[in-house]
């Protein structure tokens, strides 16, 4: 019996980096996995691919997270993806980890920018949360993929930085909402992470020491690290754990 089985996950920005992680993990735990991507379907089609090679379930359902419409249309094709294998709509754990990063300063950021990573990192978790309320059973679980920069001081990424602050504030809130119905809510708060969004300067020789040399355990994360983490929150052992910011920054910055 695997802690998870007969659960049902739905993972979005799980076609790369972290949220890959999250749901091959998720499957590993039992838990069917709903495996949303953006744009990159045959990365999402991969996902599902290896978590069926080794013996669980998935399936990849595909939106941009950028507007309402796209937003509603996801959650239609979750639920119509949900009937179709299970019989009904309802699911279990919803992790919020899509989200982009941004590299202008304070200075740099325009309101196109500002709003397009507001839409992706804050909107949609927002509304993808209030379309799912009636969907996600008692007992569920929420997990908001945060980040460090809400404890470290990151100057450089300020509209980034903002909207990581807006999801945590989102957690406590939803957490005491939520409650009544025994749904936890919290959020992890990776610190640098192997990923995409890293590559470019992460995968050189000063970049990756620079960036190990912030954690106390002297290496750079990866993306097990921050999902084994949500493994613990999406189980039933963290049914007493609600409205926490879980540093998962490899203690960065102590
Ligand atoms: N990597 C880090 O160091 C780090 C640190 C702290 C927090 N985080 C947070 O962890 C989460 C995952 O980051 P990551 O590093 O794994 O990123 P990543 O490798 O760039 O992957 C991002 C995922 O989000 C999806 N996505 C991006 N923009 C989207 C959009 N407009 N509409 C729909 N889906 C979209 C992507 O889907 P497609 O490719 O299919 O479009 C992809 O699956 C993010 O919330 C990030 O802020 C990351």
């Amino acid at each position: 019996m695997k802690r998870l089985d007969g659960k049902i996950a739905f993972v979005t920005g799980a076609s790369r980096g972290i949220g890959k992680g999250i749901a091959l993990r998720l499957a590993e735990d039992g838990a069917l996995v709903a495996v949303h991507y953006g744009s990159s379907r045959e990365a999402a089609d991969e996902v599902v691919q290896t978590i069926t090679e080794r013996g669980g379930q998935a399936f990849a359902i595909g939106a941009k997270l950028e507007s309402m419409p796209e937003i509603m249309q996801l959650i239609e094709s979750l639920q119509a993806e949900l009937v179709r294998l299970t019989g009904e709509s309802r699911f279990d754990i919803l992790v919020n980890n899509a989200g982009i990063g941004t590299s202008q300063t304070l200075e740099e950021t325009t309101e196109e920018n500002f709003d397009h990573i507001f839409a992706v990192n804050v909107k949609a978790p927002f509304f993808l949360v209030q379309q799912s309320l009636q969907l996600l059973r008692n007992e569920g679980r929420i997990i908001n993929i945060s980040s460090g920069v809400t404890r470290i001081a990151y100057p450089h990424i300020m509209a980034y930085n903002l909207t990581k602050g807006a999801l945590n504030t989102f957690t406590l809130h939803l957490a005491q909402m939520l409650g009544p119905r025994g749904i936890t809510v919290n959020a992890v708060l990776p610190g640098i992470v192997d990923t995409d969004v890293n590559a470019s300067w992460l995968h050189t020789p000063e970049g990756h020491k620079h960036a190990a040399e912030m954690s106390a355990f002297g290496r750079v994360g990866e993306t097990s690290d921050i999902a084994d983490v949500v493994s613990f929150l999406a189980s039933p052992d963290s049914r007493w754990v609600t409205a926490q910011l879980l540093d998962a920054t490899g203690g960065s910055h102590l």
